[in-house]
């Protein structure tokens, strides 16, 4: 049997006081609702539903999944009402998960737990027990401890009202059986809405056998309502993505400064320093280490390699034992082989750094290709841009520029030449030679400065 989830995510959020849908809002650099469409996703399935209402255009445009069923709630009457508009698409032998789209650490295993437990029971019930169960509806369980209701706080009686095993709202049930309980419920109750939760007392009375599945890390089953308890969410998604770094080998300077927006894995005796922001992948090599303040997007760092201060780097590849920044910026498709340095307030964009090529201070490498043993003197750019079209420059190996140079692209610059400082080079150089282009240094004798008119 396939199992079938339906996220609900019809709810507006007023609380985030946001034009953005709830379930769009970030954990991790990624919406809450894909978080939460990825778990459900090493469920064994074949379609999702997406039970939507407020922000509809906005959640379809950001989502984008063949295997989603959109499912518009157009008025919100409550939870069960919500899974009762995908009525038509459950199959009876579906194994249906209801999931909440702004849970956002619901964890795979979790949700697989919940639908294995239905191989011995008809209905299953994420439950978790709380030290504050206010807000939440209550497990009421028989003197044999079996679930018999659940009871929202709103109609709790107040004995109710103190059992501390709450609802998350997560639960599994044969789509046959669920079909037929959604369609008896009735909005009789203290809020006047369609609740999901009333399945499990119907199910009792049908003499179904309802289960448990007990959740020990409240967090896993938190729903975010604000902006306060999306930031705690968030704390907890990056510690958890934190000690996995460590586990694998990386020292982190504090847990608590490091951001991952994707996914990094990490060789071993590798050394990040605090402020460090990792976005999408990211793969750093054995002894790699990161200082302070660095930015790190879809790059690739080799063994060995320091990534000095403020340094920004993304979609770039940087190879083994380099030296990056303080204050560099590596734009896409930059490659810097073995060995190659780059300094301070240097840009590199499309270009390619040959081992053991260093440009060290206040230059900007574009659409440049590099050799090795190349010194790069301070100051250097490539006029790579017409304000039309692009140009390459061409930078043999063994080269020396002197700072403060133009190359002016399309140039090549054989190997070995040597370019005096100050230079604008517009042409090739021929191998090996010296070649500069320099006004003659001239001295005005006895010149004056002039002085402030009176
Ligand atoms: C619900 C449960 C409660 C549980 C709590 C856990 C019911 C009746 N109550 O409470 O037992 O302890 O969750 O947080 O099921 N939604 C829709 N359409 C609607 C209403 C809700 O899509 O018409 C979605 C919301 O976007 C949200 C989820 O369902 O993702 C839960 O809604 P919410 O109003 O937060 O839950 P409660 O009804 O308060
Ligand atoms: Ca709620």
């Amino acid at each position: 049997m396939k199992s079938f989830p339906i996220i609900l995510a019809a709810g507006q959020g007023t609380r985030m006081n946001s034009k953005v849908p709830k379930v769009l809002h970030m954990i991790g650099g990624k919406p809450m609702l894909q978080h939460v469409i990825d778990a459900c996703s090493a469920l064994d399935t074949n379609k999702i539903a997406i039970v939507f209402g407020h922000g509809g255009e906005q959640v379809q445009q950001t989502i984008q999944d063949d295997r989603i069923k959109w499912v518009l709630q157009a008025e919100q009457k409550g939870t069960g009402h919500a899974v009762a508009q995908a009525i038509d698409i459950i199959e009876d032998d579906d194994q249906v998960v209801i999931a909440y789209g702004d849970v956002p650490l619901i964890k795979p295993e979790t949700l697989k737990a919940l639908v294995n437990k239905l191989a011995d029971a008809d209905l299953c019930v994420l439950t978790t027990y709380l030290d504050n169960p206010f807000g939440y509806g209550r497990i009421v369980r028989n003197s044999d401890g079996q679930i018999t209701k659940i009871v929202e706080e709103k109609d709790a009686s107040d004995e109710i009202r103190l059992i501390k095993e709450g609802n998350t709202g997560f639960i599994a049930a044969r789509g046959k059986d669920l079909k037929r309980w959604l369609k008896e419920l009735n909005p009789e109750n203290a809020q006047g809405e369609y609740y999901l939760t009333d399945c499990i007392g119907l199910a009792v009375e049908e003499g179904g056998n309802v289960q448990a599945v007990v959740c020990d890390h409240p967090l896993e089953v938190q729903g975010v309502n604000n902006r306060i308890q999306q930031a705690e969410l968030e704390r907890a998604y990056q510690l958890e993505k934190v000690n996995e770094l460590m586990l694998a080998g990386a020292t982190i300077a504090d847990p608590s400064r490091v951001d991952i927006r994707g996914n990094v894995s990490v060789g071993q005796d590798v050394n990040i320093d605090i402020n460090a922001i990792f976005n999408g992948d990211v793969t750093l090599g054995d002894n790699v280490s990161i200082q302070a303040n660095c930015v790190i997007t879809n790059a690739t760092i080799g063994a060995g390699t320091l990534i000095k201060p403020n340094s920004v780097i993304e979609s770039a590849t940087i190879k083994e034992d380099c030296e990056v920044g303080p204050f560099a910026r590596i734009r896409p498709d930059a490659v810097l082989n073995d060995k190659a340095k780059v300094g301070n307030f240097v840009e590199i964009k499309k270009s390619t750094i040959g081992e053991g090529s260093k440009v060290s201070h206040l230059s900007y490498i574009g659409d440049t290709t590099m050799g090795a043993d190349v010194n790069i003197g301070a100051g250097t750019i490539t006029c790579n841009y017409d304000g039309a079209n692009k140009f390459e420059t061409i930078i043999g190996d063994g080269v020396f520029v002197g700072s403060s140079t133009q190359l002016v692209a399309p140039v090549s610059v054989q190997k070995n030449t040597t370019i005096g400082a100050g230079s604008t080079i517009t042409k090739d150089t021929p191998e090996g030679e010296l070649t500069l282009s320099r006004a003659k240094q001239v001295t005005i004798k006895g010149w004056v400065r002039p002085t402030k008119n009176k």
